[in-house]
């Protein structure tokens, strides 16, 4: 049972939290800094969340700093306790940042005048929430939250094969449809963007779980001129045509027992759309050439990035081959940018990955050697950890990749049109341009901020990721993602991905996602507007911000989608 931590000065959100999230354990609350550092330093192994309050209530002695005695002479010394009580929350979070920096802390208040998103990420919180003292709207939104840091934060499931499928919801549906689709002979269309990883899929998931004892054989249908197409796919025999010298396999053949993956589908002619459906139907074919009918013993497996529904009301689909293909199960990869919910736990995955890449390795391994690091045999992975927490511990079997809060976001933020081929290509590198420079000119490591010298972290320079990131950047102009596509441009309209997988509340988010959107660009920003716009009352921005939080969309993205 996740574990969370209180640190508030009052009881309500903590009797909240109890009533509707029955599922986690909460300790009894803590009120001060002390408090909350003594159970730390006790239990900080048991503790996955900390939900932390701004204002504290409190007496004189027990809040930060120790030493008030500067902080009080700037100024009359009541107002000055009162600004320290309204912002003690920041305080609290600068130390334990200094002492637990994997420490995953949710910042709350119900004070609407405080810029939180500033001081939450320059502090490194997690996330943080705007309450409004109305029960049912405060949990909710408190549990969205709570929720989205646990899963974030949880270790990201051990070797799953070489296709991963991370940590969130729905691709843990996702991954049970495609186990139960691998079975057996029933064909199965992949669709997907470029690099969302079609190709993966087929060959590491669905044959190995199909337990088919044949072969994998892939053919991709673009590249593969249209007059051998039929002799590529079925086979040829001797004297068929002129340049037939000899008989020659298909690749129905070469799949026979195993799977056919068939690749940009799209591509196959009206003509030989018929032959495969023949192969569908009645399991026969026949080579070019040839009278004899031969049996096919395949699971097909195909992939697209067209809409073959949309080819099929088109007329460039043949309608029966499309039923045939089993539609309804369709699986529909999702682009790295969907993905964005689990973005730490692709990023460690795919790093671990690059790092294993012969190149990387090797700088790995002068690296480890120059800085005293465990280096691991040769047919054992090194542990390679990335992300904008350091680890807290000095760990000499492990190397830290650390990455500034700014490149994070701007790794995160980024739009990705090659999906998961750029980005990991993009790591690799990155791994490479920051080790080659160490490696060479080891007299450049990185102090932490604090000046500390840490043998098992690298820091990431801001500027290598910049550089790597830019070329895209200026051809496609950067925008900001809300996940599910962008407003059209004079706003009259949204878009709607029609996924009949999706809930009705995920489709009804999305809407509103790109609703609020426009609506903060056409209010020029102020929230007040919006406000006014929406619930006729110009004091309740604080109601919409909310509803933002809830929904992901963070102002600091809005605001510098304005500016930019
Ligand atoms: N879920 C995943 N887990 C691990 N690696 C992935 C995943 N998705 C994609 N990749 C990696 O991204 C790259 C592109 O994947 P893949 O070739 O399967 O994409 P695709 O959808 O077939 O692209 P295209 O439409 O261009 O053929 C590969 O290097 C693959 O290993
Ligand atoms: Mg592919």
């Amino acid at each position: 049972v996740p574990t969370i931590l209180i640190i508030d000065d009052e009881d309500k959100y903590l009797e909240l939290c109890r009533r509707h999230m029955p599922e986690h354990d909460f300790l009894d609350p803590v009120r001060n800094f002390r408090s909350a550092s003594e159970v730390l330093a006790r239990k900080r192994s048991e503790i996955d969340l900390v939900l932390l309050d701004v204002h504290f209530d409190i007496p004189e002695e027990e809040l930060l700093p120790r030493d008030k005695r500067e902080f009080l002479a700037r100024g009359d010394r009541e107002k000055q306790l009162e600004r320290l009580r309204r912002s003690q929350g920041f305080r609290i979070l600068h130390e334990l940042r200094r002492r637990h920096p994997d420490l995953p802390v949710i910042v709350m208040t119900s004070q609407d005048d405080l810029p939180l998103e500033i001081d939450a990420e320059r502090l490194d919180a997690e996330d943080y929430t705007y309450l409004l003292d109305d029960e049912y709207l405060d949990a909710r939104s408190l549990r969205l939250q709570v929720e989205s840091v646990l899963t974030k934060t949880r270790p990201s499931p051990e070797a799953d094969g070489p296709f991963y499928w991370g940590v969130t919801r729905h691709m843990a549906d996702l991954k049970r449809r495609v186990s139960i689709l691998a079975r057996g002979q029933l064909p199965v269309i992949i669709q997907g963007p470029t690099g969302s990883g079609k190709s993966l899929l087929a060959r590491e998931f669905i044959h190995d779980r199909s337990n088919r004892s044949g072969a994998f054989v892939a053919v991709d249908l673009s590249t593969i001129p249209d007059d051998l197409m039929a002799a590529h796919l079925f086979g040829v025999v001797k004297g068929a045509y002129t340049g037939a010298t000899s008989s020659r396999e298909g690749v129905l053949a070469r799949a026979s027992g195993g799977t056919l993956f068939l690749d940009e589908i799209g591509n196959l002619s009206l003509e030989l759309q018929k032959s495969l459906l023949l192969v569908l139907q009645d399991r026969r074919y026949r080579p070019v050439g040839s009278v004899e009918e031969r049996v096919a013993d395949v699971k097909l497996v195909v992939a697209t990035n067209e809409d073959l529904g949309e080819m099929v009301r088109s007329g460039r689909f043949r309608e029966d081959l499309f039923m045939r293909l089993n539609p309804s199960t369709a699986v529909r990869l999702p682009s790295l940018m969907e993905r964005r919910d689990d973005f730490a736990a692709l990023l460690e995955f795919f790093a671990q990955r690059v790092c294993a890449e012969p190149y990387n390795r090797d700088l790995l391994e002068q690296y480890a050697e120059q800085r005293g690091l465990h280096v691991p045999p040769s047919d054992e992975a090194f542990n390679v950890t990335v992300g904008r927490r350091l680890p807290a511990k000095v760990d000499l079997h492990r190397l830290h990749l650390h990455l500034h809060a700014n490149s994070f976001r701007a790794l995160h933020d980024f739009d990705w049109p090659g999906n998961f081929r750029q980005f990991e290509m993009m790591l690799s590198n990155l791994v490479t341009f920051t080790l080659v420079e160490l490696v060479e000119h080891p007299e450049q490591i990185e102090h932490l901020e604090d000046g500390e010298a840490r043998p098992d972290v690298v820091v990431v320079r801001p500027r290598t990721v910049a550089e790597l990131l830019a070329p895209w950047a200026r051809d496609r102009g950067l925008r900001v993602a809300t996940g599910e596509g962008e407003p059209a441009d004079d706003g009259s309209s949204v878009l709607v991905a029609l996924e009949p997988a999706e809930s009705l509340n995920a489709v009804s988010c999305a809407v509103e996602r790109q609703y609020l959107t426009r609506l903060y660009h056409v209010c020029d920003g102020d929230l007040g507007r919006v406000a006014e716009v929406l619930l006729g009352d110009a004091d309740a921005g604080r109601k919409v911000q909310l509803r933002m939080n809830q929904l992901g969309l963070k102002l600091r993205d809005l605001k510098r989608a304005r500016s930019g």
